[in-house]
């Protein structure tokens, strides 16, 4: 069997690795794929947003398999395009996707269906927002209504500083079309839940938990991502029926009630707060570490599941009982500028997964080429030694312009109850 894997970071890397493992699967190519990816695959250099010629190039070289990393794939109506084609494909459609694409959509689905999550108002007019957030408790949650690459949400702290944010959203229009949705702050412990879903099968995959922030103890600016674990104690069976029963499978049964139904990765970016678990965030897609951190554990063929979900059948979803933890590495000075070529050596001594985010080769040296640049995952029977693992192995790579946290997992081990 032939597939297609569209993006070109981390998530897509441990996806073509997954597709890989799978008996069925004879050739991989990934569109535009990077320089860890073509060790495994064939890279071709289409964008990710080019839907034509990915649809005649999945057509013209009998594609069997079609899956879609990048949100960005999703919004510009990827797999819509594929529907029409009769090619199979793993993703959902452009209007199921809104569930990542519109904070407002999103909000209004989990109020009608009772789904929880934080309060909130949507904004158009820029006074109207500043008078409303004005009359309600600090900080204060503003969302961009649309995909702003993980930089839409700010959470002000003063009112002055919600008032800067609404005139960038709604006057200046640095984002883009101009809507605010303003939530109520909550506070607990995140964590992901990922679902394959097709219609309204609901299949969950191993709760991870990703570091957003760019330094240690969670301090500097928010990122894609420095690192994350699979297997958190934090999470009780209780908790994770009530995600499931709760806000998964309603959300996916009310995708399907609206006449949009969703098929692929369900992302649920989700608070375990003093009330009860609530939604953050919906993603329509793979979650970027998260991936990385769990796909390493499915033991199921991908190739066969993937299939089952495009194609609406039912089927089912084993998961090894290891931990997993990743450690990303990040070019210095990211998320802000960095610079690119720095040689990275070392690579081929890790004793664990190394999925490539941003790398090059340049006159046959493996050099960096993005802000976030490689992840090094490690697995093992428990948590701890996942954790120590990845932190020796991570040493074993060298670079003058590279830098990681050092405190991924911590989290797992200070919020043991
Ligand atoms: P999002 O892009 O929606 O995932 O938001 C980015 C980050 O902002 C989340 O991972 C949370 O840490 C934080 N955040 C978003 N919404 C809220 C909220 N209602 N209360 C507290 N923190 C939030
Ligand atoms: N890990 C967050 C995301 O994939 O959006």
């Amino acid at each position: 069997m032939k597939v297609l894997v569209i993006g070109s970071g981390g998530r897509c890397h441990a996806i073509v690795e997954a597709l890989g493992r799978s008996s069925e699967v004879d050739k991989i190519y990934c569109a535009p794929g990077n320089a860890g990816i073509a060790q495994s695959a064939e890279c071709v250099p289409i964008a990710d947003n080019d839907i034509e010629a990915l649809c005649d190039f999945a057509r013209r070289h009998e594609i069997d398999l079609t899956v879609v990393g990048p949100e960005i794939s999703l919004a510009a109506g990827v797999v819509d395009r594929f529907k029409q084609e009769n090619l199979r494909i793993f993703g959902p459609t452009k209007a199921a996707a809104q569930i990542e694409s519109s904070k407002d959509f999103a909000k209004r689905l989990m109020v009608k269906y009772g789904i929880p999550t934080a309060a909130y108002a949507t904004f158009t007019d820029y006074d109207q927002a500043v008078a409303y957030v004005r009359s309600q408790p600090l900080p204060a949650v503003l969302k961009y209504d649309g995909l702003a690459a993980g930089k839409g949400v700010v959470i002000a702290q003063s009112y002055d500083e919600a008032e800067q944010t609404l005139r960038d959203m709604l006057v200046d229009d640095r984002f883009g079309q101009g809507r605010v949705v303003i939530e109520e702050y909550l506070q607990g412990e995140e964590f992901s839940l990922m679902c394959f879903v097709s219609g309204r099968d609901v299949y969950p995959m191993p709760v991870a938990q990703d570091h957003k922030r760019a330094f240690d103890g969670d301090e500097g600016p928010n990122t894609g991502g420095m690192g994350a674990y699979t297997e958190l104690p934090f999470i009780t069976d209780d908790d994770l029926a009530f995600a499931m029963e709760r806000i998964m499978r309603p959300t996916a049964e009310a995708l399907a009630a609206e006449g949009t139904p969703f098929c692929g990765v369900l992302y649920g970016g989700l608070m375990k707060t003093e009330r009860g678990v609530k939604v953050i965030e919906f993603n329509a897609r793979f979650g970027d570490p998260e991936t990385e951190v769990v796909l390493p554990r499915l033991k199921s063929d991908a190739y066969r599941l993937m299939c089952d979900i495009a194609d609406g059948r039912k089927t089912s979803a084993e998961w090894s009982s290891e931990a997993t933890l990743g450690i990303v590495l990040a070019s210095k000075g990211y998320p802000g500028s960095y610079a690119k070529g720095a040689e990275i050596r070392g690579v081929e001594s890790v004793d664990g997964a190394v999925y490539h985010m941003g790398t090059a080769v340049c006159d046959s040296r493996l050099v960096t080429n993005g802000g976030r640049v490689m992840i090094v995952v490690c697995s093992a029977p428990t948590l701890a030694e996942a954790r120590d693992k990845a932190r020796a192995e991570v040493e074993k790579i060298g670079c003058d312009n590279l830098f990681h946290r050092s405190d991924i997992g911590d989290k797992a081990f200070k919020n043991r109850k």
